[in-house]
């Protein structure tokens, strides 16, 4: 294993910011984690991707980068397929090997940058699809215990951007292989409505497991900043969940308020449209804006953007000021999807 000193992660990170690592290493497999986890037993970083992190500091430890690779099946019976990936796969990479298998499911979830291993952290979802739906298990290596644990999906505990691995075992598990049972026949979710326009747009009258995925792809680049170009992590906040009763009071005094109504009776508003319609001064509106290079996606207030060479402060100093003006104006309080550090 090859450990280096004193690193830059702005190229390990899709937001882009500078940040360096007082150690890092890759491992492409248990024996070397086990290996690398001599030198900072206590706090290592886990990284994939780096597409849901943000950098407000140097990290003054050990910077694992997971490599762990390989694709297969493992298993299937009348219905179903198990696919077992490694964590340090691209999760657009076992996307493809699905679709190229003829393997339904995950097609929704295509061109969400990372890791295979990164999937259930936050239970990845986009267009009515979580990885939840089709999870069916996952190997862990306990950090303290030293050993791997298998979780299966209610051990997981997966929720909205939730898991147990974001949640009460924080910093405690690495991933490292996931297993997903897909569907030999699609059962295709394109309710969205945007899904269905796409379709239409490309001419395409039978969906098939490979057009969805297609229009969502060509969804996903028309609507989000590529993090080759300028530098974001996605959502940068959560859709807040509110009471039925709130969001009718809220929709009697903003009557364009997008909400969501959950199984449960609460609503999920669309906090991209919040964002849009409080701005730092009266009348104006954080879509667009931009102080120095930290700056609201003019086309998806959600995402935060570095343009060149922001710093991860002030970033952060912009989600404060973003979630101050929300609150102050609609009494609803964001909270960050992208992990600090
Ligand atoms: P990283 O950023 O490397 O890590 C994220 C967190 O997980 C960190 O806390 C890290 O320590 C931990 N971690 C990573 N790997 C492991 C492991 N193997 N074991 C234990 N801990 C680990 N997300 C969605 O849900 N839906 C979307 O539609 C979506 N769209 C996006 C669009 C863009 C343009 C971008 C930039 C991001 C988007 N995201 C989306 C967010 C992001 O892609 C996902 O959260 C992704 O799963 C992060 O993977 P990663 O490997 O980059 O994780
Ligand atoms: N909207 C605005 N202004 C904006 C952005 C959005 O008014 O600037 C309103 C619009 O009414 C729009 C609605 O919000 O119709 C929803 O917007 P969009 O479809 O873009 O989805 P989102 O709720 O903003 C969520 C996820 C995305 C996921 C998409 C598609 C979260 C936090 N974000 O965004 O996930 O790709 O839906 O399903 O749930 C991520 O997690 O990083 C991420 C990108």
């Amino acid at each position: 294993m090859h450990f280096q000193e004193n690193i830059s992660l702005k190229k390990f990170n899709t937001f882009g910011i500078e940040a360096t690592a007082k150690y890092f290493a890759s491992f492409k497999n248990v024996s070397e984690l086990e290996e690398a986890f001599k030198i900072d037993p206590v706090s290592p970083l886990i990284l994939g991707g780096g597409s849901n992190i943000l950098f407000t500091k140097n990290y003054d430890g050990l910077v694992l980068k997971n490599e762990i690779s390989g694709i297969s099946i493992v298993q299937s019976d009348e219905d179903y397929v198990y696919v077992k990936a490694g964590a340090g796969e691209g999760w657009h990479k076992l996307v493809m090997y699905c679709i190229d298998h003829e393997l339904a499911g995950m097609e929704n979830l295509s061109l969400i940058p990372g890791s295979v291993g990164a999937s259930p952290m936050q239970n990845i979802g986009a267009y009515g699809v979580e990885i939840k739906d089709f999870f069916h298990s996952l190997e862990a290596y306990h950090l303290e215990g030293k050993k791997i644990s298998e979780f299966d999906k209610s051990a997981c505990e997966f929720g909205y951007r939730e898991s147990v691995f974001k949640g009460k075992y924080k910093n405690q598990f690495v991933i490292t292989s996931v297993t997903y049972r897909l569907n030999k026949k699609p059962a295709f979710n394109i309710s969205y409505g945007a899904i269905t326009e796409e379709l239409e747009t490309m001419g395409i009258h039978e969906p098939t497991i490979k057009s969805v995925s297609q229009a969502v792809i060509n969804i996903r680049s028309k609507k989000l900043p590529n993090p080759t170009e300028i530098g974001n992590a996605g959502s940068f906040f959560k859709n807040p969940e509110i009471i039925g009763q709130d969001f009718l009071a809220l929709t009697a005094k903003y009557p364009g308020i997008v909400g969501y109504q959950l199984p449960n009776g609460h609503v999920k508003l669309a906090a991209g449209w919040l964002i849009e319609h409080c701005g730092p001064e009266v009348g104006t509106s954080w879509k667009g804006f931009r102080k120095g290079d930290a700056g609201c996606y003019t086309k998806q207030a959600l995402v935060l953007v570095n343009y060149g060479n922001a710093t991860g402060d002030e970033i952060y100093a912009l989600s404060e000021k973003i979630i101050a003006s929300v609150n102050k104006k609609f009494g609803v309080l964001l909270s960050r999807e992208v992990n600090l550090v």
